[in-house]
């Protein structure tokens, strides 16, 4: 619950934070690893969150309440890298401060141009390395705070582009811009159609009665930076070869699969015709699920897994199987892996009347599959980042 995060986070400060925010994780309907070339996605923010709380105080710290550890920081000069072994909030935190100040003051700005001391906690209910945008909701609460305090206005696009910017320059992972935009403009009760080559964000809502279910195999995703960036290559590369047989392809998304023969590496071929296919699915299931058809809506998940697992090779033994017990189970319509993949969590259309039963019987079946104990979460479209003070 957002109220206990931020009792949490103010019990640290010792006293009501002056500017507090929450930003949620997300789940992503369809549409993965569309992104980072311009495609189609369907994502929602998730009622689980980071909520970041900021004091003012005489000199600047953060405090992860989560592992229990602080980080002091100098403020004439901001650091330019972090020693290899910084814990990941670290470098999340401080790299959004540094990509911050670099966007309102330059480059060589220090922190005490840009805003007052502060001690700030943070602390959050988003299941890490889980597939579900933990780091993607504390940058962008991050983000929208630092902002905040120093009295900068951001729109959304720009929190989105420098929320990114911190993957890219302080993780070294060329992500898209998917889970940054679900944190910052998700709506409650909605569903988000995201074009990731004009970044028009356009809300729907599912009016038929339904439930998401999120089930987590328990890995955590260790290939996923280099796999990731294999894949951002590879895509590149192919799409490259087919605009040397294709001058008139300009981008990616005017391929056809029948073009792909121009392609001859087959791992290549393989993952830009998953990008083709996936980008279909994705108003496939806009239309699914405007008209109500859930049947039909569960068959894209599948189909979407299979491409994900065949085509992109990105699914894990663990994956597939918690999205196999998934669609064995009653009132089950259809399931997948969802975010980068390698670990992490299959999401599944389920009926509500019997999700419960089903989460019982998908976690005993993934169990007896594999010999792990999963975990099982409903989740629900939620807000995106908010001022909470
Ligand atoms: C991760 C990345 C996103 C996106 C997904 C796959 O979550 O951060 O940008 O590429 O993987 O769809």
């Amino acid at each position: 619950m957002v109220e206990s995060l931020l009792g949490r986070v103010e019990a640290a400060l010792g006293g009501p934070a002056d500017v507090a925010v929450a930003a949620p994780g997300r789940i992503n309907i369809i549409g993965e690893h569309t992104d980072y070339i311009g495609g189609l996605a369907l994502p929602a923010a998730i009622d689980r969150r980071i909520v970041v709380g900021l004091a003012a105080a005489n000199s600047t710290t953060l405090h992860s309440l989560d592992s229990g550890a602080s980080h002091a920081l100098t403020r004439d000069a901001l650091p330019t890298s972090l020693p290899t072994d910084a814990a990941d909030w670290v470098r999340y935190m401080v790299g959004a401060i540094a990509v911050f100040v670099d966007h309102v003051a330059g480059p060589t700005a220090s922190l005490s141009a840009v805003c007052a001391p502060f001690e700030a906690a943070v602390a959050g209910d988003v299941p890490r390395g889980a597939g579900l945008s933990s780091s993607a909701a504390l940058t962008v609460a991050w983000m929208n705070a630092l902002a905040a305090w120093s009295g900068h206005a951001l729109d959304d696009h720009t929190v989105v582009a420098l929320a990114r910017q911190v993957e890219h320059r302080w993780l070294g992972v060329a992500c898209g811009a998917l889970d940054q935009t679900a944190s910052q403009c998700g709506r409650a009760g909605h569903l988000l159609r995201v074009d990731f080559r004009t970044m028009a964000v356009r809300s729907l809502a599912v009016e038929v009665p339904h439930t998401w279910l999120v089930l987590d195999t328990g890995v955590r995703r260790g290939l996923a930076h280099s796999a990731y960036t294999d894949r951002v290559e590879a895509v590149t590369r192919g799409l490259a070869v087919v605009q040397q047989r294709y001058p008139g392809v300009g981008h990616w998304r005017d391929l056809s699969v029948d073009q792909l023969a121009a392609v001859d590496d087959a791992p290549v071929r393989a993952r830009l015709r998953h990008g083709i296919t996936e980008n279909t699915r994705v108003d496939a299931m806009v239309a699914a699920l405007s008209t109500g058809r859930l049947a039909r809506a569960g068959a894209l998940l599948d189909d979407s897994h299979t491409s994900l697992r065949d085509d992109y090779a990105v699914s894990s033994p663990a994956l597939d199987a918690m999205a196999a017990a998934a669609r064995t189970a009653p009132g089950v319509y259809g399931a997948r892996m969802v975010g980068a993949g390698f670990g992490g969590c299959v999401l599944a259309l389920a009926e509500p009347a019997s999700a419960e039963r089903a989460v019982g019987q998908i976690l005993a079946q993934y169990r007896a599959r594999t010999g792990r104990t999963g975990a099982g979460h409903r989740v629900q479209p939620a807000r995106g980042a908010h001022r909470l003070r």
